[in-house]
């Protein structure tokens, strides 16, 4: 959907010399009772120059999700956007699924100037950041157990993501996934220097073992992706989908999980995240006069 190698150094000078910073969410979930009030008080620029990464799961319909992306691209200078399983949802009486839903969000955001995974990555601060797409592929199970009997195994454990009546039934997703792995390890090769890699699924396993519900690992993640952080340079990952807004160091490297969730998790967690400034999350900072590195 896009050309191979496309770093986009324009973006970064446009800061005029004032400090900015790249902030972070995840799982807005709109929808839910409370949650977009929240959004349009509490995810707001410092600054006019300031960014906002929107790690997937924002909401499930095409217009919600592209009226909130716009919202928020009308407050801040730069948005970019990963999408999360909630925005692949569709029924059956619906015109898109899946695959051609994701070209539709792609297609609306490029149009109000909101980065997706098919654009040119964007630097910030110095660091190359970097909008995923990944899925997942069930393969963080047991690997003596096949995809078959672990998503049966979890059935009986009462585990089933609505995923599979919503996403499922019009995609393979775990040859999606294979494909958007290929994509993304092609155009992340081409990459150099430091990076803030961005995608709604964590990369490495290590985050599930926070998980109640071992068996959610089954929709959230590739084992495929776990040397990918070290192997292309992250300072730091951002990601969502959880809902278990922690910060964890594997290999040297901060993983975020940044979601706001719905009202019983946000509940638990989001005053004591604002008191201490990790709502909306700050990834970097720029101060006037910095030179990036
Ligand atoms: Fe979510």
């Amino acid at each position: 959907m896009v050309s191979e190698s496309d770093v986009d150094e324009s973006a970064e000078t446009d800061n005029g010399g004032r400090r900015r910073t790249l902030w972070a969410v995840s799982d807005l979930h709109v929808a839910a009772r409370g949650n977009r009030d929240l959004v349009d008080l509490t995810v707001r620029p410092e600054n006019p120059g300031d960014w906002l990464i929107v790690a997937g799961d924002v909401a499930e319909r095409t217009s919600t999700i592209l009226d909130t992306l716009r919202s928020l691209s009308e407050k801040f200078a730069q948005v970019i956007w990963v999408p999360g399983n909630h925005e692949l949802f569709s029924r059956s009486s619906d015109e898109v699924h899946a695959a051609q839903k994701y070209e539709e969000l792609v297609k609306g955001c490029q149009s109000m100037g909101v980065l997706t995974p098919e654009d040119p990555y964007p630097r910030f601060a110095g660091r190359t950041i970097v909008p995923m797409f990944t899925l997942y592929d069930h393969s963080w199970r047991d690997p003596l157990v096949t995809v078959e009997r672990a998503l049966s195994a979890a059935e009986g454990n009462g585990v089933v993501f609505t995923d599979q009546v919503a996403i499922a039934p019009y995609v393979d997703v775990p040859l999606w996934c294979q494909r958007r792995l290929g994509y993304t390890v092609r155009r992340l090769s081409t990459v150099s220097g430091p990076t803030v890699l961005v995608n709604h699924w964590p990369l490495v396993r290590e985050v599930t073992a926070r998980l109640r519900l071992p068996e959610v690992a089954l929709w959230s993640g590739s084992r495929h992706t776990q040397d990918w952080p070290v192997r292309f340079g992250a300072e730091t990952v951002i990601y969502g989908h959880l809902h278990i807004p922690v910060v964890t160091e594997v290999e040297g490297v901060r993983h975020v999980e940044v979601s706001l969730g719905y009202p019983r998790e946000r509940e638990r967690t989001l005053e004591q995240r604002r008191e201490r400034n990790l709502w909306p999350y700050p990834v970097l900072t720029e101060s006037a006069g910095e030179e990036a590195g």
